[in-house]
């Protein structure tokens, strides 16, 4: 039997305009999603155990199959004639925005290639996970994967001539407390990345504008990370969060959920991911700040994940 693990992940600055070569800022977090990946007899079979928001696994069924399908052409093994069972699990949960489709297809892509004896670089694997992500998001920029494989707090930039992408460590004084709030809403990243393509391609004038905002902003969070300017950060994560309602990803249950965490006492707030449902973030440094915003948000009845950013070793 092969096993592989991926990480989950939340982007920090730059979800959208990071698919635009706009550089983006995401932290890998610490919940997995582990594949075991079995040789059989007869084609190949699914069991996916991860625990997900309601309607998750069922909405990206058609997507994971595709996803596998280009994953095995990549690894030069035909779809056809492929006989092995996988199993799904680990405790990532399955809402839409946390990266569990890039984590998971670094997962299954490792589990392959140990169990097929293939012995593949993380840049390998990486790149295996970036062809599988094109099923759920059309035409991902490939930061998802790139944290899934890699893990820690990254700088990326797409390279948007195919060359090879820009991903950079960035390291801070001590990791920081946020949550991740999900709406519970599932969402269609692959539609919402098309959506923003369709409206930049419509009004380039008000979108080149917010595109330069965007990436002025990714260098000055970095920044801001780097000088351990935790207040900077979140206002930073703010102003990113207007740029991405600008750009319509934005949804009633997220712009809520950042409204209340703000409230709270969250330096910053923000949705995280492709948006139009799935989860937002805030930057809560402190166990106190930590749970008094993760509890409020529980209290209006949707799920909280507690992580940290910055972790040297996940
Ligand atoms: C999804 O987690 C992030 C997006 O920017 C898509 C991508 O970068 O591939 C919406």
């Amino acid at each position: 039997m092969g096993k592989g693990s991926g990480f989950g992940k939340v982007i920090l600055f730059g979800e959208h305009f990071v698919v635009h070569g706009v550089p983006g800022i995401v932290s890998a977090v610490d919940s997995t999603t582990d594949a075991e990946v079995t040789k059989t007899a007869k084609g190949i079979t699914i069991k996916d155990e991860r625990k997900g928001a309601k309607g998750y696994a069922e909405e990206k069924k058609a997507q994971q199959t595709e996803s596998i399908e280009r994953m095995l052409k990549t690894m030069g093994i035909e779809p056809q004639t492929a006989s092995f069972s996988i199993w799904l699990g680990g405790n990532l949960p399955g809402f839409s925005g946390l990266g569990a489709s890039a984590a998971s297809s670094v997962a299954i892509a490792r589990a392959i290639a140990e169990e097929f004896r293939m012995n593949l670089p993380d840049e390998k694997i990486n790149e295996i996970a970036y062809e599988a992500e094109k099923a759920y998001a059309g035409t991902p920029s490939g930061i998802d994967n790139t944290a899934a494989t890699y893990g820690g707090l990254l700088w990326f930039k797409k390279n948007m001539s195919g060359g090879p992408n820009t991903i950079e460590k960035i390291s801070i004084r001590k990791p920081v407390e946020i949550i991740i709030g999900s709406t519970g809403i599932v969402a269609n990243t692959k539609a919402m990345v098309e959506g923003v393509a369709e409206r930049k391609k419509k009004n380039p004038q008000k979108y080149d504008l917010l595109f330069k905002q965007a990436e002025e902003l990714a260098f000055m969070a970095k920044k801001a990370l780097q000088d351990f300017d935790l207040r900077k950060v979140g206002e930073l994560m703010n102003e990113n969060h207007r740029l991405l309602q600008e750009i319509e990803v934005s949804c009633r249950e997220l712009d809520h959920l950042v409204d209340l965490a703000r409230a709270r006492g969250a330096f910053g707030a923000k949705l995280t991911g492709g948006g139009g449902g799935g989860c937002m973030t805030a930057l809560t440094p402190g166990k106190e700040l930590q749970k008094r915003v993760a509890k409020a948000i529980e209290k209006e009845g949707f799920e909280v994940l507690r992580t940290k950013i910055g972790v040297e070793k996940l």
